[in-house]
């Protein structure tokens, strides 16, 4: 099974962003933490990052036919990018949108997400757990469905 990890604008500073909202961790640990997660259940996970909008765009239609899942923090654009919904739809895969802060207890345009209408469900304020969170709820969910 492969599931893409795919990070948007400004997770790439993680580590020197706000560490009270967002973490210590950096990305590149993040991403292998979730890689070695999956290597224990049996499944790759392959990572990407950008600051474009355009490149994850790109990056989701290309990797879509050899992918099971789509666990995404979608940054900044997760509350406007609308051709990055449009492209998450587009797949039909499972998509787990995650994020290191709760968007709920921030300020008021952060609090809708307009690609997690088109995810199986959310995972916010859980720090970088999340994405494991995420990963195991995907291989469940492909391996056996959960039916919902
Ligand atoms: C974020 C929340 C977004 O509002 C913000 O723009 C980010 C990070 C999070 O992980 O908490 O870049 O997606």
């Amino acid at each position: 099974m492969r599931i893409l990890l795919i990070n948007g604008p400004n997770l790439n500073a993680l580590g020197q962003r706000d560490p009270t909202l967002y973490g210590t961790m950096t990305l590149p640990e993040i991403e292998a933490a979730v890689v070695a997660g999956g290597e224990e259940l049996d499944t790759e996970v392959v990572c990407f990052q950008s600051n474009s909008e355009g490149a994850i765009v790109d990056y989701i239609q290309e990797q879509t036919p050899n992918a099971q899942g789509i666990i995404i923090n979608g940054g900044a654009l997760s509350h406007y990018g609308l051709s990055l919904r449009d492209a998450l739809s587009d797949t039909g895969l499972p998509v787990v949108e995650v994020h290191l802060s709760n968007i709920h207890a921030r300020e008021s345009w952060r609090q809708r997400s307009v690609t997690g209408s088109v995810a199986k469900g959310v995972i916010t304020g859980l720090g970088w757990s999340g994405y494991m969170y995420a990963l195991d709820y995907l291989v469940t969910e492909i391996t056996q469905g959960s039916g919902q």
